[in-house]
């Protein structure tokens, strides 16, 4: 049977896009006897520039342990997607790109934002597959996307190392992980990395509280503190503010990020010395975690299978352990957040960690 597929990489990078397409490709030229695999450069904007490479075997060797995504990648908001600009009408150009390219299908690896363009393109008439990537962990329908493990393990690290200097120099030491919406990098780090205090974008804190848990370690003879905070995190006062407003005092305050702020209320608070570390972009960075690369080669294999059987509009998810694939219709639009009675924060708070709240 033959089968030409188009695969696309958008929006922020993470480790394990290599491993999947890795995946996608053995399995097709495995499973299928005639196989052409078309990668479409750069993302989306790729598709609708009509920019893309034919795929030899040969790529597809030596690629499963390395970071970012040998295609290349870019953001293309979705809310962007149907917006004429320079008279370029997106939409119409990646159908009539597809088309041309001569596709069968396109395996598009992204997070929100691309799973909502891949279900715009999946209802104008493209067979679209998603696969669920992003070191946020928030992509709905699945437990788990491929990068966050890898994500984790990095800023589990940075904390374990931020540690041992904090308790070096008996320091308050904020540790500001990515993730805006989502805090789940944030939650499993925080618990792995031993955190005293974890600050999530779904638990709006106290900031009181939060000086209160330093205060109290102080007291309890600990001199130092590590406070895991989520780059997206705010004080119960912002929460209650809309986003322009939120950022113009922010700004107005010069403290343009959270973990600023509460840098700077623990100094002026309590006198304790205390440093801001923001990893960053290494959270993305590097070669996925062997429990990535497993991840990684079973979405992609799978995703070969949903070729094979052509079941299209879908997107590749685990749940109970098992690989499968949701309604694209199901996935876009909406976010997997931190749930307040999560299971990890019942179990984080009777270990002592404080959540502001
Ligand atoms: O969505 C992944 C993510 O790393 C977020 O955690 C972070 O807020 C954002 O991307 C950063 O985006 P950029 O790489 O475009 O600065």
């Amino acid at each position: 049977m033959k089968r030409r597929i188009g695969i696309l990489t958008s929006g922020g990078d993470c480790p394990g896009l290599n491993a999947v397409i890795r995946g996608v490709a053995k399995a097709a030229y495995q499973r299928m006897n005639e196989v052409e695999i078309v990668g479409i450069v750069d993302g989306y904007s790729g598709l609708i520039n009509g920019e893309y490479r034919e795929m030899q075997p040969s790529d597809f060797s030596g690629i499963l342990t390395i970071g970012g995504t040998i295609l290349g990648t870019s953001r293309q908001p979705f809310k962007k997607m149907k917006v004429i600009e320079n008279d370029v009408d997106k939409v119409a150009n990646m159908k009539e790109n597809y088309k041309k390219m001569g596709l069968d299908c396109l395996l598009i690896l992204g997070g929100n934002g691309t799973h909502k363009t891949a279900h715009l393109l999946a209802e104008e008439g493209l067979n679209v597959i998603g696969l669920p990537k992003t070191i946020d962990n928030d992509i709905w329908g699945t437990e788990v996307t491929f990068g966050f493990h890898t994500a984790v393990d990095i800023a589990t690290e940075a904390i374990d190392r931020i540690h041992t200097t904090a308790a070096s120099h008996g320091r308050v030491m904020i540790v500001e992980l990515m993730g805006n919406k989502a805090g789940w990098l944030t939650l499993y780090a925080g618990i792995a990395g031993g955190s005293d205090i974890i600050l999530l974008p779904e638990l709006p804190f106290d900031m009181d509280k939060v000086i209160e848990a330093v205060v109290k370690r102080a007291h309890d003879g600990k001199a130092f503190s590590i406070i895991a905070v989520a780059e997206g995190a705010m004080d119960k006062k912002e929460a209650a503010l809309k986003k322009k407003e939120r950022l113009r005092l922010r700004q107005e305050n010069g403290e343009h990020t959270i973990s600023q702020r509460i840098v700077n209320a623990i100094a002026h608070t309590t006198g304790m010395e205390s440093r801001l570390v923001v990893p960053g972009h290494l959270q993305r960075g590097g070669s996925p975690s062997a429990y990535d690369r497993v991840l990684s080669t079973q979405f992609g294999v799978f995703a070969a299978e949903l070729v094979e059987k052509e079941q299209y509009g879908v997107s590749v998810a685990l749940l109970n352990d098992q690989v499968v694939a949701n309604p694209l219709s199901e996935v876009a639009g909406k976010t997997k957040l931190v749930p307040a009675d999560h299971r990890l924060i019942k179990c984080a708070k009777r270990a002592g960690i404080s959540f502001g709240d």
